[in-house]
């Protein structure tokens, strides 16, 4: 007799639901090569995981990875709640994110789009009409059931760029559509004490309207650690507790 291999729909492909049946998580757990270019996810970053993100004790990462499940597993993500990943360059953000979006495809079926900030303004920007125009690619990003917008606010933004993020945010925030962040700026200015310096925060770069919505649609993640880019103490041997 041939060995089962998924206890929950015993290879028929299909559980049942409430409500009748539904495509069984075993069925999306391999991401092809046409899924990774429909979820725009980086050659770079394609094999990076939740599970092949190690946790050092000595940065709290457990606690890190215990929220992103906890995330994953809910359905908070159907209200439009999502989250932002902040720290310095290095620590994982992107990776993290990355292993957001592919667990949302493989226990939900679920297709999310990531995109670097930067790069999605330069390309609307770009607007190479015949290929794929400006207006399309916004109707994705708005549309997404799930979006991943990495390196938001690495840079000052001009007033176009800054309209161009308010219309995908408000957007998503209007119809409950969840967005994950990762950034290397704090959301807002943490001193309100009068006559401190201004620090460099979402809030400045972007406006108190955006802040505060982001604020009330993302949980805050602090990920801390070292820079890990460049140095041989990647994923390989990263399980330096
Ligand atoms: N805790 C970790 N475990 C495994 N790999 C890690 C970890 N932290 C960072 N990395 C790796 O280090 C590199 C840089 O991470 P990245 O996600 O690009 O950082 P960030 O987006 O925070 O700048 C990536 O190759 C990533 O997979
Ligand atoms: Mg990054």
């Amino acid at each position: 007799m041939e060995e089962i291999k998924c206890s929950l729909c015993e290879d028929t492909g299909w559980v049942e639901t409430k409500g009748g049946v539904k495509k069984c998580a075993c069925r999306y757990s391999e991401i092809t090569e046409e899924i990774f270019r429909r979820m725009n996810i980086p050659k770079r970053y394609r094999d990076k995981e939740i599970e092949n993100f190690y946790p050092e004790k000595k940065y709290g990462h457990q606690l890190i990875l215990n929220r992103i499940e906890d995330y994953i597993n809910s359905d908070d993500f159907l209200e439009g709640k999502g989250l932002f990943l902040v720290g310095p360059p290095g620590v994982g953000k992107t990776h993290l994110a990355v292993g957001v979006l592919k667990e949302f495809f493989k226990r939900k079926g679920i297709v999310g789009l990531f995109y670097d900030t930067r790069s999605l303004l330069f390309n609307l920007k770009a607007s190479f009409d015949g290929l794929t125009s400006s207006r399309e690619i916004l109707e994705d990003v708005v549309e997404a059931p799930i979006l991943v917008l990495d390196d938001l606010g690495s840079e000052r933004l001009s007033d176009w760029a800054r309209d161009i993020l308010h219309y995908i945010i408000i957007n998503r925030y209007n119809d409950l559509k969840p967005i994950i962040i990762t950034s290397n700026i704090e959301l807002k200015n943490k001193k309100k004490v009068e006559g401190d310096l201004l620090e460099n925060t979402l809030e400045e770069r972007m406006g108190q309207a955006i802040a505060s919505r982001l604020s009330e649609m993302c949980e805050i993640l602090p990920v801390k650690g070292k820079d890990r880019r460049g140095t041989a103490l990647n994923e390989k041997n990263g399980a330096v507790k």
